[in-house]
């Protein structure tokens, strides 16, 4: 991309505040049905209030709206995607290994950018500004269990399927969860072409 991204980390009030615009980029991202955005909001608030909660948001330059934002926070027994994904990996991986991707992990819950701004290298920026530093020993996610950008994205990082053609309960489209081990592999870093710097965040 011609400059980086201007990553900023958003406190979880500061998050709720900005739901609006960034249920919008969700939406465009995703081809979301509108109706399902009201539940997708009190979701995303639900979310912010979880434990070591940490979001991103991505602009072009310092004064321009955003145009990616990515969250997570620390997995967690009681919480309804770690609960349904702790059951899924003991059935077909087995107790430990269960808990080894689980125990310790953070959740990273959504990320998404605008149409017209995707493939500029800003989804991987906010995967990167999103794990960093992070304490957990994993970092885990669920994504449509086909080959999407997102998954390219995931696999470049260092994540790998754990499990695939997951319906998650009450029926959903086959979705594929996946897991890497902190620090996430950084494409950019690993890169030998010159870059000018590191994302300001
Ligand atoms: C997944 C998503 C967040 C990735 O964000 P992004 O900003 O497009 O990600 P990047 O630009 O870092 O990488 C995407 C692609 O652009 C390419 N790219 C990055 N910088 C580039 C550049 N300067 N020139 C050309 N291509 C570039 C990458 O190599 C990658 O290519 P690939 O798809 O062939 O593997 C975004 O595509 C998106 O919002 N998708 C829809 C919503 C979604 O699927 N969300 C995740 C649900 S689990």
């Amino acid at each position: 991309m011609p400059s980086l991204p201007v990553l900023t980390e958003l406190s979880p009030a500061e998050f709720i505040g900005e739901l609006d615009p960034l249920l919008a980029i969700y939406a465009d991202a995703m081809g979301a049905d509108p109706d399902g955005l009201p539940g997708r909001r009190e979701v995303m608030r639900r979310h912010a209030g979880y434990p070591a909660f940490r979001a991103v948001t991505a602009r072009l330059d310092r004064e321009g709206p955003v145009v990616g934002f990515a969250y997570g926070f620390h997995g967690a027994g009681g919480q309804w995607w770690h609960d349904a994904v702790w059951s899924a990996l003991s059935w077909s991986l087995g107790l430990t290994a269960a808990a080894h991707w689980l125990a310790d992990c953070m959740e990273l819950a959504e990320i998404h950018v605008l149409t017209p701004r995707q493939r500029m290298g800003i989804g991987t920026r906010l995967m990167l500004a999103m794990t960093a530093g992070r304490p957990e020993r994993t970092v885990m996610l669920s994504t449509p269990d086909r080959e999407t950008t997102a998954r390219r994205l995931y696999r470049r990082l260092g994540f790998s399927d754990l499990m695939t053609g997951y319906s998650f309960p009450g029926g959903s489209p086959p979705y594929a969860i996946m897991g890497a081990l902190l620090p996430l592999r950084d494409p950019i870093a690993a890169d030998s072409r010159p870059r000018s710097a590191s994302p300001s965040i």
